[in-house]
């Protein structure tokens, strides 16, 4: 049995993971940041082998080296999912200051501090598959709109880092994946997304699966329909 691990996952895009690994027969721990107000997760199936719900807040850098040592066994997929998008850091003139700082922290160097500290465990996996939750807004060739300073930036900077750990990671055959699930109706998303969370988790697992194995998709950008995204 797959074992994933996936922050963020109390709701959209991280709540559908859960939900669609656990009915494909997968083992899933979901860390999130407060267990007890996480309802919607708590009422998919619990239990040995099935869902695990673990206290996990990308602020704190230490949180992942906890579970690291909490959780027992290897770890297929490593879903770096959970990210922030703040309203203060959108427009020229005062974006710069300690939104933006959280920011980086939650988006980029949160996932990054998550991997170091399971690099052990997805080794020693079956499917040694990384996947970090990037978005196209962090795709600085495609940027014709300008502003999205904290966002983009921080997305910017996950993209390099997961370019980075996939060419450290490559000799333990270790598979990073960086994704963008395109825009999805989810709370960041909004209502006038072009894609459900189903739709998006659907195509996000079709390109995790092909990964499995698949050296040749490690430190690239895809969209969500398979597509290379340019950086
Ligand atoms: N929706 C889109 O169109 C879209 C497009 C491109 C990329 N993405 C990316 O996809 C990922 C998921 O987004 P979503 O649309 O599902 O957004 P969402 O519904 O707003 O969910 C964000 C998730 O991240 C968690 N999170 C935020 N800050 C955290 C922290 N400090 N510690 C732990 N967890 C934290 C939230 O937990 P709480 O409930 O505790 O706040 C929540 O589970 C994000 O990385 C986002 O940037 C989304």
């Amino acid at each position: 049995m797959f074992h994933a691990l996936i922050t963020g996952a109390n709701r959209g895009l991280g709540l559908e993971h859960a939900r669609q690994l656990l009915e494909r027969g997968w083992h899933v721990t979901a860390a999130v940041r407060d267990p007890d107000a996480a309802s919607e997760l708590k009422a998919l199936p619990q239990g040995e082998g099935k869902l695990d719900v673990v206290a996990y807040d990308a602020t704190d850098f230490e949180s992942p080296k906890r579970l690291a040592a909490e959780i027992d066994g290897p770890i297929d997929l490593l879903f770096a999912n959970a990210g922030m998008m703040s309203p203060e850091t959108r427009n020229f003139g005062a974006a710069a200051g300690d939104a933006m700082a959280l920011e980086f922290r939650v988006n980029a160097i949160a996932p990054l501090a998550l991997v170091e500290a399971f690099a052990d465990k997805v080794a020693a996996s079956e499917m040694k598959v990384v996947a970090l939750q990037s978005s196209r807004m962090g795709s600085i060739a495609d940027n014709g709109s300008g502003g999205g300073y904290g966002y983009r930036g921080s997305k910017a900077a996950l993209n390099a880092i997961g370019k980075s750990l996939s060419l450290d990671l490559a000799d333990r055959g270790i598979v990073v994946l960086i994704l963008h699930p395109g825009w999805v109706r989810t709370d960041m998303g909004g209502p006038n997304g072009q894609l459900t969370v189903q739709e998006s988790v659907e195509g996000q697992l079709d390109l995790i699966a092909r990964a499995y194995g698949n050296p040749a998709m490690s430190g690239r950008f895809f969209h969500v329909s398979g597509q290379d995204l340019p950086w």
